[in-house]
């Protein structure tokens, strides 16, 4: 066999799985990035009705359909203090493509890219697969990204750096004045910021922010998702939209790689985004609820827990082999140094699931956490 490209033997099967595969099949899995509600009936309605009328048999643009790109923009047009023209929105299989895309039409080889650490773990293999070199940042104590910390870490090779905000693994919501720092960095240094707000409205306290509501030039790229705002991670449905300029590079990627999003997906996802939005709604609240359940059994074991402000998980500092006690006693979360180094002497805990599981899963973190100590 011939030899692998070195970008491809940079990067390994997420730690994530291994865990999955770890557990028995009885186990409460507490490790899941993915909402436990079904996607709303109207998003499923728009693609049944889009394939039997038979408009699902062909590609539709390379940027996805004019009228799922009219509610994207619709959507920012509600939700965030930015503009978006249809025109310059790529509709992706997922936020996974879009992040895909927007690195690589930004980083060349031996580029940098600034990933938060503990950060979702696309951020670094990506980098790796456009032959970039990943730079962690580590967090403040409370699991935010430091603007200071990001400007430090800017040097002549940084291409881009990626704010995630709600984020994954923490459940950290970056504030404003972060934000408005991110986008000063950005168009300061003239580096992009990618702002992956797949978790976008999943917050508890106060509202999201963008950079991009921010930013005096084109320099953030925002990916967004249908996956988890409308649990619709199986139709894998995501979008990028930046500057005619950006989008224009990132369509030439995605071009050859992907052609076009899955038909029957975008017709779904403009369900979704065009419908009511009171599923939303009830996902936060059902998620808030969970986890305030969640923080008071963890603090009441004594563990220390950032309080996550937004998305779905809970990032607790745990005792030295917890992780595995908890995982060997049939619940299943995640090391946190499946995140990076900086998750190192952490749990992610996600909390998609119903409050009974839940407060049973505490039970058994509970016994954990008395054996470790
Ligand atoms: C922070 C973050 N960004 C992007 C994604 C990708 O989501 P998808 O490709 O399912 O839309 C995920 C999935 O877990 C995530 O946690």
């Amino acid at each position: 066999m011939g030899e692998f490209s070195s970008r491809v033997e940079r990067i390994s099967i997420s730690g994530i799985r291994e865990v999955f595969e770890a557990a028995g099949e009885d186990a409460i899995n507490l490790g899941l990035g993915q909402p436990d509600f079904p996607t709303p009936e109207h998003a499923r309605a728009a693609a049944v009705d889009a394939i039997e009328s038979g408009a699902t048999d062909a590609y539709t643009s390379n940027k996805g359909t004019k009228s799922l790109r009219e509610a994207i923009a619709a959507k920012h047009e509600r939700d965030n203090a930015f503009a978006v023209d249809p025109a310059d929105v790529i509709a992706t299989a997922g936020g996974s493509e879009a992040l895909h895309i927007a690195i690589e039409a930004h980083v060349d080889a031996g580029e940098e890219v600034i990933i938060p650490d503990p950060g979702f773990v696309s951020y670094e293999a990506l980098t790796h697969l456009a032959g970039g070199d990943p730079k962690p940042v580590g967090l403040r104590a409370d699991l935010t990204l430091s603007p200071a910390a990001v400007e430090e870490a800017i040097t002549d090779d940084t291409a881009m750096f990626v704010v995630n905000s709600p984020a994954n693994p923490t459940g950290a919501v970056q504030s404003e004045a972060d934000m408005r720092e991110f986008a000063r960095i950005a168009d300061e240094y003239d580096v992009c910021c990618l702002s992956d707000e797949v978790y976008e409205p999943f917050v508890f306290e106060g509202r999201h922010h963008s950079p991009a509501d921010f930013a005096d030039t084109d320099s953030v790229v925002v990916v967004n998702a249908a996956s988890k705002a409308y649990s619709m991670t199986g139709w894998r449905l995501g979008w990028v939209t930046g500057s005619h300029e950006r989008i224009e590079r990132m369509l030439r990627v995605h071009q050859y790689v992907q052609a076009c999003a899955s038909a029957p997906a975008q017709y779904a996802a403009e369900g979704a985004l065009r419908g009511p939005q009171d599923c939303v709604a009830e996902m936060k609240a059902a998620f808030k609820q969970r986890r305030d359940v969640l923080l008071d059994g963890l603090e009441s074991m004594g563990l220390d827990v950032p309080t996550p402000a937004g998305a779905f998980y809970a990032m607790p500092r745990v005792p030295e082999g917890w992780t595995d006690a908890v995982i060997d006693r049939g619940v299943v979360v995640v090391p946190g140094e499946a995140f990076g180094d900086g998750g190192a002497g952490h749990a992610r805990i996600s909390y998609a699931t119903d409050v009974e599981t839940l407060k049973e899963a505490i039970g058994v973190m509970r016994e954990a956490t008395a054996a470790v100590r």
